[in-house]
């Protein structure tokens, strides 16, 4: 009976240890400060919030609202354009880079941290062969 008694407490502590470090706030799970993942993390929120209906989940291009376009939305993961660009075309809109007018500008849409995070994210996701 006690070796059962003894089995069972084995049996229910064993769980709880493993999942220890998790409940560490310095953790890489919960990051106490601010980091380049945290930056990725958010960008992609705000890409799921602002860019998705046109660029598409994977941001490929294939958004569900992508067929309305001719240029079709750019392909984000083989994009060749440096961060700049990309700052100055999702702040202005594609009309003022002489581009499609249906890339709207995002300039008055976006805080600063919410454009760095955007770009941030799409750094993160680059891939010129297009290979994920
Ligand atoms: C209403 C549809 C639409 C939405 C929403 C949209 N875009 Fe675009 N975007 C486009 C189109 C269309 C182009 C292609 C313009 C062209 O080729 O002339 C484009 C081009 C771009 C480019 C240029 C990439 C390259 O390689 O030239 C970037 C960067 C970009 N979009 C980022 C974004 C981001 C970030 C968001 C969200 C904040 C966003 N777009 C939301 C339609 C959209």
């Amino acid at each position: 009976m006690r070796l059962l008694a003894m089995i069972g407490v084995a049996l229910v502590s064993a769980p709880l240890l493993a999942a220890e470090p998790r409940q560490s706030v310095s953790g890489p799970e919960y990051p106490a400060k601010d980091t380049p993942e945290a930056a990725i993390e958010r960008g992609g929120i705000v890409f799921d919030h602002y860019c998705i209906l046109c660029h598409g989940a994977k941001a490929d291009g294939m958004g569900r609202a992508a067929k309305l376009y001719t240029p079709r939305p750019a392909n984000l993961i083989t994009s060749d354009k440096n961060v700049q660009y990309k700052e100055l075309i999702i702040k202005q809109g594609g009309k003022a880079l002489g581009r499609s007018e249906f890339m709207p500008p995002w300039g008055n849409e976006l805080t600063a941290e919410q454009l760095s995070d955007l770009l941030a994210f799409l750094e993160s996701i680059k891939s010129p062969a297009g290979k994920l």
